[in-house]
C-alpha cells in the first residue's frame, strides 16, 4: 500500500513551511509545485527538505516540480497560489491579483485531481475558495478555506497569554470571513470549559479580539510580508483531520446552502472534518450581539464573492 499523496500548490513561505510540517509529521508524499518560472526553486526547496529527512528520520519523499502530472492523483490539494499582502494591503485588495491564479490552479485541479480534498489559503480567503469550487464543480465536501483555524489560534495564544495559562487549555473559536471583521465568538471560548468571560474584565477582552482581528496585519506590517508558520500549521491540522479520518470540530470556511441564513456563500463556520472532507456543518446558537457581527461579516464576504462573479472567464 503506496502513502498518500499532498499536493502543495505555492512552493512559497506557506507552501515550504507546510512541507516541512507534513514530512515531520509523516502524513504523505508531498509534491511542490510552482510555476515554469520557479521550477527550480520548488525543486531546490523539496531537495533541502528531502535531506533533512535524514536527520528527522522521516521516509517521506517531497518532489519539486512546475508540471502538475507530477500532482496528478493526489489525495489533498493545499493551495497556497497567489500574491500575499503588503503593509498597508487588505487581503480584500488582492482579488483581482489572485483571481486569476485560483482559477489556473482549479482548472488544473479539475483536470489532475478530481478526488482531491482540496484547503485553500490563498487570499482573499472566503472569494478564492468560492471560486475554486464554482469552478471546479466539486461538492462542498471536498472544498474548504483554512481561516477560522489560524484566527482562532491567534485568539488561543493572545488569551493564554493574558490569562497565564497553557495554551492547550484554550478552545477557542473566530467565525465569519477572514478579514477585519472576523467573529471571535466569546460565548464559546473557553479555558478547559470555563467561560473565558468568566476569567477576563470585558475592556481585556476587547482589546484581544481587536488584536485577533488584525493579527494578520500585525504581523504583516512587522515582516513586510504575510505570516507563514500558523497558516501552515492551521492547513495541516485540517489536513490531518482529514488524511486522518479524526472527525475534529474545526472552524472553516465552509460552501453555505441555507446554513446561518446563507446560501451560496463561503464563510467560517464549525463543520466537522473526517475522511469524508467537510462531513457536516455544526449550527451553534449565538448571542444578539455575535450574531450582529456575524452578518456583518458575511456582507463584506458578499461584496468580494460578487467581485470575483462579476468577471469573466468562463
Ligand atoms: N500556480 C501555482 N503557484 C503559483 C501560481 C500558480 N498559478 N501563481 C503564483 N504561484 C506561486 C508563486 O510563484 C509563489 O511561489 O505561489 C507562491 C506564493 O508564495 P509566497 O509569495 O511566498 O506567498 P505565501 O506567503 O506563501 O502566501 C500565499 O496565502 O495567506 C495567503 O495572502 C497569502 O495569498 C497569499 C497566499
Amino acid at each position: 500500500m503506496g502513502r498518500k499523496k499532498i499536493g502543495l500548490i505555492g512552493a512559497g513561505n506557506i507552501g515550504g513551511e507546510l512541507a516541512n510540517l507534513i514530512v515531520a509529521k509523516q502524513l504523505g508524499d508531498v509534491v511542490l509545485y510552482d510555476i515554469p518560472a520557479k521550477e527550480n526553486y520548488a525543486k531546490g526547496k523539496a531537495l533541502d527538505l528531502e535531506q533533512a529527512t535524514a536527520q528527522n528520520g522521516s521516509d517521506i519523499k517531497i518532489t519539486g516540480t512546475s508540471n502538475w502530472e507530477d500532482v496528478a492523483g493526489a489525495d489533498v490539494l493545499i493551495i497556497t497560489a497567489g500574491i500575499p499582502r503588503k503593509p498597508g494591503q487588505s487581503r480584500d485588495d488582492l482579488v483581482m491579483t489572485n483571481l486569476p491564479i485560483i482559477r489556473d490552479v482549479a482548472d488544473r485541479a479539475k483536470r489532475y485531481c478530481p478526488q482531491a480534498f482540496s484547503i485553500i489559503v490563498s487570499n482573499p480567503l472566503d472569494a478564492m475558495v468560492y471560486e475554486f469550487k464554482r469552478r471546479t464543480g466539486a461538492n462542498r465536501e471536498k472544498v474548504a478555506g483554512m481561516a477560522g483555524v489560524l484566527d482562532s489560534s491567534r485568539l488561543a495564544l493572545f488569551l493564554a497569554r493574558e490569562l497565564n495559562v497553557s495554551v492547550k487549555d484554550l478552545r477557542a473559536m473566530v467565525l465569519g470571513g477572514h478579514g477585519d471583521d472576523m467573529v471571535p465568538v466569546l460565548s464559546y471560548t473557553t479555558v478547559n470549559g470555563v467561560p473565558v468571560r468568566q476569567l477576563l474584565a470585558a475592556e481585556k477582552l476587547a482589546a484581544i479580539v481587536e488584536r485577533t482581528r488584525g493579527g494578520g496585519g500585525e504581523l504583516v506590517k512587522l515582516m513586510g510580508t504575510s505570516a507563514f508558520y500558523a497558516p501552515a500549521a492551521s492547513a495541516v491540522c485540517m489536513a490531518e483531520a482529514f488524511l486522518l479520518d479524526q472527525k475534529r470540530l474545526l472552524p472553516c470556511a465552509a460552501y453555505l446552502d441555507g446554513e446561518y441564513g446563507y446560501k451560496d456563500l463561503y464563510m467560517g463556520v464549525p463543520v466537522i472534518i473526517g475522511g469524508g472532507g467537510v462531513e457536516k456543518i455544526i449550527a451553534i446558537e449565538l448571542d444578539a450581539e455575535e450574531r450582529a457581527m456575524l452578518v456583518k461579516s458575511a456582507a463584506s464576504v458578499q461584496k468580494v464573492i460578487d467581485v470575483v462573479k462579476s468577471q469573466a472567464g468562463d
